[in-house]
């Protein structure tokens, strides 16, 4: 069941124009470069800014996805008719036979990889997804470095602030914050975005917060032949 932030209408839209610096996929597109994968699997593909811009540049991308309003976010985009959307997860992906054995690298960019909160559920999916690569395929993943307690700095304070919704007409307001730790997982961190205009949405994320070696080792459990850490 997707958090609503990533499955509301209202807040799926909202979803790029919080965080416009994409920065961050720049890793990935050099990994993409790095390895010459001509066919790439983007497992919680979100609003899709990922899979268009390997769509631009030839590569054959499906983008998977449980949110189906941020899936429909991302059809609006240029190049993503060029893209395979599924609305669901890549266990589902994985169940049909047409996608196995069918992809270099599979990419969790952002916090995909923190979604995953139980140990089980994790290995589920990397096992899904290894099922999909060809042989000799990777998975790129990331995760926030949990010592850095960035969820210190996600205060309504530091994060909050108003923007025009980009799908109405006045200004509305729309803020990110709010954070508390999770007193019953310490790992995990709770995360609230609202906008008013037609009331006021609330949506709270769990991601989990282990150490990025600890998510390699279960990872590792999969049968992955090797391993690099891009800090
Ligand atoms: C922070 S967003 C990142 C979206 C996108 N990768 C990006 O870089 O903008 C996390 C995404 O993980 C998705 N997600 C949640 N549960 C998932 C699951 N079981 N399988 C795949 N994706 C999932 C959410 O719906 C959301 O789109």
């Amino acid at each position: 069941m997707p958090d609503a932030i990533f499955d509301h209408p209202r807040i799926a839209r909202v979803y790029d124009p919080l965080d416009p610096d994409r920065s961050d996929l720049h890793t990935y597109v050099n990994l993409v470069d790095e390895f010459g994968a001509t066919a790439v699997l983007d497992v919680g593909c979100g609003t899709g800014t990922f899979c268009c811009g390997l769509a631009d540049r030839g590569i054959r991308v499906l983008g998977v996805d449980p949110a189906g309003a941020s899936v429909a976010v991302a059809q609006t985009k240029a190049g993503a008719n060029r893209v395979t959307w599924v609305v669901g997860t890549v266990l589902d992906v994985a169940a049909n036979q047409s996608h196995r054995r069918q992809y270099d690298l599979a990419t969790m960019t952002a916090n995909v990889a923190q979604v995953f909160l139980e140990d089980k559920e994790w290995l589920a999916n990397l096992r899904a997804i290894r099922t999909c690569l060809r042989p000799g395929g990777r998975i790129a993943f990331e995760s926030r470095v949990p010592s850095d307690q960035a969820w210190n700095r996600w205060t309504k304070k530091l994060t909050q602030r108003l923007g025009r919704h980009p799908y109405r007409r006045s200004p509305q307001h729309t803020g990110q914050g709010l954070t508390a730790s999770n007193p019953d997982h310490p790992s995990r961190c709770n995360t609230a975005l609202s906008s008013t205009g037609g009331g006021i949405v609330h949506s709270y994320v769990t991601v989990r917060y282990d150490p990025p070696r600890g998510l390699i080792n279960l990872h590792a459990s999969t049968n992955v032949d090797a391993w690099r850490l891009i800090e």
